[in-house]
């Protein structure tokens, strides 16, 4: 490439980039509007598919009788960021919230626990 054309390439790039973290900004904005939830609800609601099998949503109903699931609807937020937080880190010790928890991205975890924060 010749220099000249690196160097629209590079300009290229970083306009690219630059309506790209705009974009960004703007939906984050959106998305905190007014609460205080730093997580998306209708992205956690997704995400939480696999854990209403134990934390039956919206009855709370335990699907295994065997053993206590707690309730985590209606929780608080920060609460069960901190929770899912430390299952991932393996600082609350727990086999199974650990292997589920294990695989999450702080994103996911917001987006989760802001889901489960929106149910009453
Ligand atoms: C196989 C059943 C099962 C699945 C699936 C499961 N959980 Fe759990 N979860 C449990 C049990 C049992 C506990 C209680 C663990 C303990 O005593 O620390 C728990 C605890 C928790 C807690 C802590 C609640 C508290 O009161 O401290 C949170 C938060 C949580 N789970 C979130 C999730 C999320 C989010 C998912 C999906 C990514 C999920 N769980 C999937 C069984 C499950």
């Amino acid at each position: 490439m010749k220099p000249m054309l690196v160097k629209r390439a590079a300009a290229l790039g970083l306009k690219v980039g630059l309506k790209a973290g705009l974009a960004a900004c703007l939906i984050g904005a959106v998305a905190a509007g007014g609460t205080a939830v730093a997580g998306d609800v209708e992205a956690g609601r997704t995400k939480a598919y696999t854990c209403l099998g134990c934390h039956g949503i919206p009855d709370y109903v335990n699907v295994y009788p065997t053993y206590h699931v707690p309730k985590i609807g209606g929780q608080h937020e920060e609460y069960l960021v901190a929770a899912l937080k430390a299952y991932r880190d393996k600082t609350r010790s727990h086999g199974t919230m650990q292997a589920n928890a294990g695989s999450l991205s702080d994103e996911d975890i917001n987006d989760i626990a802001a889901y489960f924060a929106s149910l009453k």
